[in-house]
């Protein structure tokens, strides 16, 4: 471990192939490039202390140096224990940013990380999951008084705060990046989609076409990862608790089933829920010899780990993120990532194109939040739908796509109730 500065990084000379990376990624996020030069100059967030908690990427870090240009100053650590590019947390400590994190973390230290991101006492935060706001309510609430407002990245967080927010406990407002349209139906969708099949093949090489494949919950995750695998040629089983999500799924043309059903039929499970206990050990009990079982939702509670392991006799790691189980009655169930977030954990998460919209509307929020944070209430706010066109229209624009403007008559067609037939 390296914390020869203000970090605790796996190997700082990791930094050059590190840089290489984040090289890249700069090099295909425009909008955040955008937002950078419009804002470099007049520094909204001067003066401000901002604390991450969200996976160290080579997108983060693209992130993380366009927060400094606009003047704020940047403490990170990971929000999950096995999501950490090292190189690129290498790059970011010989940066001098105070960045605490590493792949391959064990719970204890994932706190401790965290909870050095909060010594400079930060006046904004940055979640993906709502652990660092949720530790800073639980182990620091003295802090709370000095932090403006908080921003969060996923569905899973979200969900988290406006629980926080309905039971009158959060202590300061927080913007949800993640339901801006501009992060979920491009982030969720095609980056989990691509990100966790890329996941699945680093870790088992595994042939697509023609196996069932198993995609739990038909969220917008769900949908993308379900919509790809089926492009792969696979058979995808979708199991779902809501009715209007399996009937979009079923009109989408998948079959639904309860996963009790879908338990015996599958090669490959994927659980994209945000819900515990999703596979559990009756099904380990149903399946194939040689089923290949994974997680993209957030957290590690969708698959029941303990269950698989009180009914196996051990298991073998075949290769990186890949743990053969082998069952008392001979079959054998591959976990992947040990239930973890496979895409990122056996991958590099979603590819810096989409991590450019989910990061912008991040940096917005950051400096709306530093503009208007202390006259809001401590409840969970919207992207506002200006902000989310804005950043189409952007994105587009740094893409070299035009798309047609309304005339002025259509303008007011479209505000004339009494036009009809
Ligand atoms: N979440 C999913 N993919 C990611 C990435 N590439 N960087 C940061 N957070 C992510």
């Amino acid at each position: 471990m390296d914390t020869s500065g203000p970090h605790t990084v796996a190997d700082i000379s990791l930094a050059n192939a590190g840089e290489n990376r984040v090289v890249w990624a700069r090099s295909r996020m425009p909008a955040l490039a955008a937002l950078r030069a419009a804002t470099e100059s007049e520094k909204p967030l001067e003066g401000h202390r901002i604390a991450g908690c969200l996976h160290v990427t080579k997108e983060t870090a693209v992130l993380i140096e366009t927060l400094r240009a606009a003047g704020a100053e940047v403490s990170w650590s990971g929000c999950n224990p096995l999501s950490t590019q090292d190189d690129v947390a290498a790059w970011l400590a010989r940066e001098g940013y105070g960045v605490h994190a590493w792949y391959g973390q064990t719970t204890e230290e994932f706190y401790q990380c965290i909870d050095r991101t909060l010594d400079f006492g930060p006046t904004l935060t940055l979640d993906d999951g709502a652990d660092l706001i949720y530790r800073i309510h639980s182990s620091f609430p003295e802090l709370a008084g000095g932090i403006t407002g908080g921003t969060e990245e996923t569905t899973t967080g979200v969900h988290r705060l406006r629980t926080m927010a309905e039971a009158g406990e959060l202590l300061y407002p927080v913007i949800a990046v993640n339901d801006a349209a501009t992060k979920w139906d491009f982030d969720n969708v095609h980056g989990t989609g691509q990100s966790t099949l890329d996941g699945i093949i680093r870790a088992t090489s595994v042939l697509l076409a023609g196996k069932d494949f198993v995609v739990a919950g038909y969220g917008h995750c769900g949908k993308g990862l379900a919509a790809r695998a089926r492009g792969m040629g696979a058979n995808v089983i979708v199991t779902e608790v809501e009715p209007l999500a399996a009937l979009r799924a079923v009109m989408d043309g998948f079959r639904v089933m309860k996963m009790d059903e879908a338990a015996s039929l599958g090669d490959i499970f994927c659980t994209a829920t945000g819900m515990k206990d999703v596979i559990v050990g009756r099904h380990f009990e149903l399946m194939k010899d040689g089923a290949i079982v994974c997680n993209t939702g957030h957290y590690d509670c969708e698959i029941s780990i303990s269950e698989l392991e009180e009914r196996s006799t051990g298991y073998l790691t075949i290769r990186e993120n890949n743990e053969a189980f082998q069952m008392e009655d001979g079959r054998t169930i591959h976990l992947l990532a040990r239930g973890r977030l496979v895409n990122l954990a056996a991958a590099e998460g979603h590819p810096s194109e989409v991590m450019d919209m989910s990061f912008a509307n991040q940096f917005l929020a950051l400096c709306r939040l530093a503009s208007e944070g202390s006259n809001y209430d401590n409840r969970v706010y919207d992207i506002s739908p200006e902000q989310d066109s804005k950043l189409a229209a952007l994105k587009l624009e740094t893409a070299g796509i035009n798309i047609d403007e309304l005339t002025p008559e259509q303008t007011a067609y479209h505000s004339d109730f009494s036009a009809g037939t």
